[in-house]
């Protein structure tokens, strides 16, 4: 029998959860930051996994966690480091304004609340870097609150499971609801990771392991034969394209030229390679010269690197310089990064594509 939650009555609703969380006993990931059957939970290791986990995978986050928590192993030592350490340390998981949230959360936490997480969601959703999701998370699997946090896994197990036709992203706040009304008094921080782990692992975005599912005969857009098509996507926008010139500016000891983008905005703080503006008109080749951030000898490489944002297509050329001295002038605050550094950098992938575009056509002639 297929679920309908709105009208389900509490005891249907009770056998669901508890379904799923009995599959969660059996199936559970044993994952660094979770406490074990009977283990006490620690807020801090748990906020701090969230924290790591908004837009990383797990298979990334894994190593991180480890080092963070060998090298901080409480919150008051991470409020005590000192914040080039943290960033420092935080390299290759992006988004360094996360880093910078982390860091005055846990400081936050030291001095306004004696070293202890607060409890509520509300007062959660307060700290620095704590969204509506994280604060519903830590909420639930910290403090056992029975909070509903939905990350993209969880409404992807709602959509599917309800048959939701709304599209995203209007789907996500009726998965939230729906989840909540799910959702159990008791091991209601289980219930949060079993759906995350469900989504991961059996309810995955494309050929879903239904057969493995502990909700195959409760699931509506199962019996309707259509697992797959849920959650619903919104017609495509078609998106405009945009032109940039970005610049590969290598030393003679092989250093490269980057620059940190603005903490704000697209790709905030992460490391780049000089570039013009990205605009809907093309940059002609004497544009391009003029935009360079130092005055030497350029060409063009052959070719462009293609990226795709939410809200518009990139198309960016390549053009290449060698310099061999110090240059008396740098636009900018670009500075030079040896060449066995760069993967150490927090290069968002369209900055990778550039580099090995680069490095694939530099000693070709272009223009
Ligand atoms: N993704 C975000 N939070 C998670 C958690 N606690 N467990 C597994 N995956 C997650």
């Amino acid at each position: 029998m297929t679920a309908s939650l709105l009208t389900d009555s509490l005891r249907k609703r009770a056998a669901l959860a508890g379904r799923l969380l009995a599959w969660y006993d059996r199936n559970r990931r044993d994952l660094p930051w979770r406490a074990g059957p009977g283990e006490s939970v620690d807020p801090y290791r748990v906020w701090l996994s969230e924290i790591m986990l908004q837009q990383t995978t797990v298979a990334t986050v894994t190593s991180y966690f480890a080092d963070f928590t060998n090298r901080w192993p409480t919150v008051e030592a991470l409020a005590s480091a000192e914040l080039d350490a943290v960033l420092h340390a935080w390299q290759g998981l992006g988004y360094y304004a996360r880093a910078r949230n982390l860091h005055a959360c846990a400081k936050r936490v030291t001095t306004q609340f004696g070293g202890r997480f607060p409890a509520s969601e509300a007062e959660l959703a307060t700290l620095p870097g704590v969204g509506p999701y994280t604060a519903a998370a830590i909420a639930a699997i910290a403090f056992g609150q029975a909070a509903t946090p939905v990350d993209g896994n969880i409404a992807r197990v709602m959509a599917r499971l309800c048959a939701i036709e709304i599209p995203l992203p209007a789907a996500r706040s009726e998965a939230g609801r729906l989840a909540a009304r799910l959702t159990p008094k008791e091991r209601p921080g289980d219930f949060a990771q079993a759906m995350m782990d469900l989504g991961a692992t059996v309810c995955t975005p494309r050929r879903p392991a239904c057969a493995l599912c502990p909700w195959i005969d409760a699931c509506n857009a199962r019996s309707l034969g259509r697992a797959e098509e849920f959650p619903r996507r919104p017609a495509k926008r078609a998106r405009p394209l945009r032109h940039g010139v970005i610049f590969w500016t290598e030393r003679t000891d092989g250093s490269v030229l980057v620059q940190r983008r603005p903490e704000s905005g697209l790709l905030g703080g992460m490391a780049e390679f000089p570039s013009t503006d990205w605009r809907e008109e093309p940059w002609t080749d004497a544009e391009a010269r003029r935009a360079a951030p130092v005055a030497i000898r350029w060409r063009r490489l052959p070719g462009t690197i293609e990226h795709g944002f939410t809200h518009f297509r990139l198309e960016l050329t390549v053009w290449s310089g060698r310099i061999d001295s110090h240059p008396a002038a740098i636009l900018g605050n670009a500075r030079w990064c040896e060449a066995g550094a760069l993967s150490g950098l927090a290069l968002p992938t369209l900055m990778r594509k550039v580099a090995r575009h680069a490095m694939e056509h530099s000693g070709e002639t272009g223009t």
